[in-house]
């Protein structure tokens, strides 16, 4: 499968942003990929543990976001289809 129609949604509202969430949106923004959107988005309801990114149609969400964490996530989820483990939001993901 390809990465037809993905959106990743970074959520640009005030808890998020205030945990640097803009750095996080320009760093996707830096590396753009084809057939992924990249979206400033707002609140995703997730804000003690942002900054939230959530990849759609994948409804992975990732909780607590760096810059940094972005290479990663590009790498590994958007272009091989694996999302980063350590960055995965617990209540969404449960770890068993
Ligand atoms: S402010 Fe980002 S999830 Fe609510």
């Amino acid at each position: 499968m390809g990465n037809d129609g993905r959106q990743v949604l970074v959520c640009q509202y005030v808890n998020c942003l205030r945990n640097g969430s803009a750095k996080v949106l320009e760093a996707f923004l830096e590396k753009p990929l084809a057939d992924v959107t990249i979206v400033a988005s707002e609140c995703q309801g997730q804000c003690n543990m942002g900054p939230t990114v959530r990849v759609l149609p994948d409804e992975i969400w990732y909780c607590r976001v760096k810059p940094e964490d972005v290479p990663p996530i590009i790498a590994q989820h958007l272009n091989q289809g694996k999302p980063v483990d350590r960055l995965l939001h617990p209540r969404f993901h449960p770890k068993f």
